[in-house]
């Protein structure tokens, strides 16, 4: 069942050398594959139309933010938006859905604290955050946003940008546009039975 309105999706990243906007698009091709979605990919000091502004983020009901590890955290020039461009809307745009992803130099490099940070962010400024339960693939999971060694490279990798960018369409499409047909727990339970 597709929702009245458009479930309005902003795929949020910063990326220094490319990895992250590598994941962001594949983000955005996820959100995409759920039926009456919108999607904006913007990004931080972007050009053009391609630019982040808080306007964005007051469109979206849903957001993935992306970001580089930086020292095991968000980049600082992520933060900086939230600090400085987001800070008069603090208070103003509670109960968004979102979500994090992350790209390091190597496994074990932090990107998991990376989206950690991403998220409580999120929180602070009164959005519903949420992981992905499911595996991406036999080795790789989810569960506290889509992370990448370098650039997505393998299937499973880009997988899991798509799922999570899926899983957001899918939660903003339950939870703010009231479309129970959208529930990736029903998806799931007729993929899976439970504990199986
Ligand atoms: C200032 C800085 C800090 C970094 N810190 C980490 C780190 O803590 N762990 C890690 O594995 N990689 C770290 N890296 C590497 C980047 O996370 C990695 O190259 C990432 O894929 C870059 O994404 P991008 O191409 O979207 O900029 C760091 C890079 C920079 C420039």
């Amino acid at each position: 069942m597709s929702p009245a309105a458009p479930v309005k999706i902003l795929v949020l990243y910063d990326s220094f050398t490319g990895n992250v906007e590598q994941m962001a698009r594949l983000v955005a091709d996820g959100a995409r594959e759920v039926a009456g979605v919108e999607v904006r990919l913007r990004k931080i000091d972007g050009a053009g139309e391609l630019c982040a502004l808080p306007e964005d983020v007051l469109w979206a009901d849903g957001l993935a933010v992306g970001s580089p590890t930086n020292m095991g955290l968000l980049s600082w020039k992520m933060k900086r938006f939230w600090d400085d461009d987001m800070r008069p809307h603090w208070m103003k745009i509670d109960g968004k859905i979102g979500c994090a992803f992350s790209s390091a130099g190597g496994w074990g490099g932090g990107m998991e604290l990376a989206c950690q940070s991403v998220l409580t962010l999120l929180v602070n400024f009164g959005f519903l955050v949420f992981g992905v339960t499911d595996y991406a693939s036999r080795d790789l999971t989810l569960h506290y946003g889509a992370v990448s060694a370098k650039a997505p490279a393998d299937e499973a990798a880009k997988g899991a940008c798509r799922l999570l960018g899926h899983r957001l369409a899918a939660w903003t499409a339950v939870c703010i546009h009231g479309v129970a047909g959208a529930h990736p727990g029903l998806t799931l339970a007729e993929r899976r039975p439970p504990h199986a």
